[in-house]
């Protein structure tokens, strides 16, 4: 039989020990309560934690299997799910770990801390170690090639920086190794987000940036030169963001969401389930869903392709969880989109959504642009753009009784602004989009599929 990844991975990270001390000093600063290992491999570090309560995240059945084979005793604490779906309770533990570069080999990256970040406990830890692409070249899993395997020989190790099919952020590296039974080659695509970026979505999260050393020797990392980086992130417990009018408004309907807008979403909702008939999905396309609310275009989505991966990302918290107990969806994260959205996979999505929600939006060229970016060469778009009539409230104004303002356009400007992002126009239609309840206006929409 041919080696399979688990029991490869295992050769490769068997003398990779160098670990040790930052373990001990991620148990002193949570000296109690439990810790959720994510990405928990074939259990290299079990017995690290020996005396604590851990759970052991991991996705990959292989792997799996050979943690339970190898650990018998933590079989009842191994959760068989992925890194951004664990379905352990908000708030339950204490610290979350990442080993080196694991969180780089998450994508979509976001989406993993996002889940991190809700299962920890305030002032609990973040820990996670990744490369730092500002160095020439990235050294992750040089180390396999110092590596003495018992049972393998590697016959090739090739870097490539960046993947040519991908964004700037990419590396791959492939690593092919014989033993007795045959060749394997194993691919590890990794995305290196710049220590900023960490920075900044950990602190859009909640949490605080406590300590960042680097991975051998310990010392204060300096961010503009290490190779690799580990980060301590504590989760300050007065993390309550301030909410916008629009974010209070949506965290308040979400409950009766579905209800009060059925009729008024079923054109949009028709229009993007026309566009899906007409394409044929990869395998296992991936989607993301931006502004996803309770879930509505997910439902489509996975209508249309059972095994789509589906991403939502909404800034509001209540829809973000009715969104994500649909069971429609990889997962789901807050984020709010006026920042542009906050993902670094280049290239990764096979197709992006934004219905119903670029009228909420200051900036749509920023979002029209990060579309363009995230979606693959094949990738298309569909969007939603209010269409400014006379009665359309002034761009930005917000409505004095709800504090709500509104951004309308003439096909002319949804056009130009596509142009400006450097996307495609594939089609442009005009029709019925809402009826609003607050001010009884009828909302026409501009309907635009786009493509790279
Ligand atoms: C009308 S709902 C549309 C929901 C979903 N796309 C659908 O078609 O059913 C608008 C959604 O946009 C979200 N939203 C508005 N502004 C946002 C922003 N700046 N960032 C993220 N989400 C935003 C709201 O929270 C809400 O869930």
């Amino acid at each position: 039989m041919k080696p399979g990844y688990a029991a490869i991975f295992e050769q490769l990270t068997r003398s990779m020990e160098h670990e040790t001390s930052l373990i001990d000093l991620f148990l002193t600063m949570v000296p109690s309560g439990s810790i959720a290992e994510i990405g928990a491999g074939h259990g290299r570090l079990v017995p690290f934690f020996s005396d604590r309560e851990v759970f052991y995240i991991e996705n990959d059945e292989d792997m799996v299997a050979r943690l339970a084979e190898r650990f018998p005793n933590i079989v009842n604490t191994i959760v068989k799910r992925s890194a951004w779906n664990t379905k352990i309770p908000t708030g339950s533990v204490a610290a979350a770990h990442f080993s080196p570069n694991a969180i780089c080999e998450m994508q979509p990256v976001y989406f993993c801390l996002s889940e991190a970040s809700r299962i920890v406990s305030d002032d609990g830890v973040i820990l996670f170690t990744a490369t730092n692409p500002l160095t020439n070249m990235p050294h992750a899993y040089t180390k396999f090639r110092e590596v003495a395997c018992d049972d393998y020989v590697e016959t090739s190790h090739v870097i490539t920086y960046p993947t040519p099919t991908h964004g700037p952020n990419w590396f791959e590296t492939k690593i092919t190794l014989r033993n007795m039974e045959g060749e394997t080659t194993v691919i590890v695509s990794q995305v290196l987000p710049k220590p900023e970026y960490w920075i900044k979505i950990m602190s859009n999260m909640g949490f605080i940036l406590e300590l960042a050393t680097e991975n051998r020797s310990h010392q204060a990392a300096d961010l503009s030169s290490s190779k690799l980086i580990s980060y301590f992130f504590r989760k300050k417990a007065d993390s309550e963001a301030s909410q916008g009018p629009v974010q209070r408004v949506y965290d308040l309907i979400a409950p009766t969401y579905n209800e009060f807008s059925r009729n008024a979403k079923e054109q949009s909702t028709n229009w993007f389930k026309q566009s899906l008939k007409s394409e044929s999905p990869p395998k296992f396309s991936r989607f993301l869903d931006l502004a996803c609310g309770t879930g509505k275009i997910g439902a489509v989505i996975r209508e249309y392709d059972s095994a789509a991966k589906v991403f939502g990302l909404d800034f509001s918290a209540k829809m973000v969880t009715i969104a994500t107990n649909t069971g429609n969806f990889a997962a789901v994260a807050c984020a709010d989109l006026n920042d542009g959205i906050p993902l670094v996979e280049d290239g990764f999505f096979d197709y992006i959504s934004g219905i119903s929600f670029m009228e909420f939006i200051a900036d749509p060229v920023k979002i029209l642009k990060d579309i363009r970016r995230l979606l693959a060469h094949h990738g298309k778009a569909w969007i939603t753009f209010e269409l400014r009539t006379e009665t359309s409230p002034t761009p930005g104004l917000p409505n004095p009784k709800t504090g709500l303002s509104f951004y309308s356009y003439t096909t002319d400007d949804v056009r130009g602004m596509i142009a400006q992002a450097g996307l495609k126009l594939n089609d442009l239609t005009t029709g019925f989009g809402y009826e609003a309840q607050l001010d009884s206006r009828h909302v026409e929409y501009i309907y635009c599929e786009v493509a790279k």
